[in-house]
């Protein structure tokens, strides 16, 4: 597209589009491809100019994608960290040739927060606890200890770590009658939480009272393990999940998952007003959340037409 190779004869900024340099972090689950097509289409909505970078799941891959954003001079770079730590020394090269960075989706943990702009996303802890505060309800008159087990996300990033930490709060707060039997990192994947649900059950068995997965994409792998087990998702086993994807929808309409908190991956048209704000000069507010809900099995029907990604 010709940016590399401009040099002086680059026109000044009020004259051209604005270049926008993304780092996308992977394509996981079904979530992030509709952050990314949430991405992609803002920018062409807003006349945008965007250099788009996915690193399947690679830090090392994102920090090279960051440093030739840097050398070709970009006007923004957005960044969705796929783990929190590491990212101090390329956000002080972006920082130290005057390009603004914007954090979006999951946070970055940085000692000096000049590095960055603003952080667009969720709040993840609070996800967390929303699933514990479901949890804590659903359970009430049941015998215990309940047996738990927990689906991971991926090992280090901040959905994973805060979904975990505010459930674990809410249910340390509610004195809630379970004991965690199991819990591991499954990436986020289909596959994953298919395969660590299936060992879960082959260890545990039908100890396994609820399943609290990271994210709608092991949930639904889940449910294919415990159907192959013999169990009956959503009844036997009580499954709480995060997202609110169409299939997670479809599959809590179904019966087979009994609550979604909802994370709002549509962060595009959010993005690219923040980075036309920048343009301008404004100051961006550090953190811009999202609005998002619970959804439960008796809304799945009402609701699963109008999911959006
Ligand atoms: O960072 C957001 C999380 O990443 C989503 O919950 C998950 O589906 C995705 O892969």
């Amino acid at each position: 597209d010709g940016l590399s190779d401009t040099g002086d004869a680059t026109p000044p900024a009020a004259q051209r589009p604005l270049v926008l340099g993304f780092s996308q972090l992977g394509t996981e689950s079904d979530w992030r491809n509709a952050n990314t097509r949430s991405i992609k289409e803002a920018a062409t909505e807003a006349g945008i100019d965007l250099l788009f970078d996915n690193a399947d799941q690679s830090q090392q891959k994102q920090i090279e994608a960051v440093r030739s954003f840097i050398q070709r001079k970009v006007d923004v770079i957005a960044i969705a960290p796929v783990i929190e730590t590491g990212w101090e020394p390329v956000l002080k090269e972006a920082k130290d040739a005057g390009i603004p960075v914007i954090i979006s989706d999951r946070s970055a943990n940085v000692s000096d927060p000049s590095l960055y702009v603003s952080f667009i996303g969720s709040d993840f802890y609070e996800e967390g606890q929303k699933a514990g505060k479901y949890l804590v309800d659903k359970i009430r008159g049941m015998s215990g200890p309940v047996g738990l087990v927990e689906l991971r996300g991926t090992e280090g990033s901040s959905p994973s770590i805060e979904r975990g930490k505010g459930f674990r709060d809410q249910l340390e707060k509610k004195k809630a009658n379970v004991v965690l039997l199991r819990s591991e990192a499954a990436d986020f994947t289909f596959e994953k939480g298919k395969e660590t649900m299936r060992r879960f059950l082959e260890e545990e068995g039908a100890n396994i009272k609820v399943l609290y997965a990271h994210n709608d994409d092991m949930a639904l792998g889940a449910v294919e393990a415990i159907e192959e087990y013999g169990l009956r998702p959503g009844k036997d086993i009580i499954i709480i999940s995060v997202d609110g994807t169409k299939a997670g929808f479809e599959m809590m309409a179904a019966g087979k998952i009994n609550c979604i908190v909802e994370c709002n991956p549509l962060l595009g048209p959010i993005l690219m007003q923040a980075v036309k704000e920048l343009a301008e000069g404004r100051q961006l507010p550090k953190r811009i959340s999202t609005p998002e809900s619970v959804y439960t099995e008796t809304m799945a029907k009402d609701e699963v037409g109008k999911r959006q990604y």
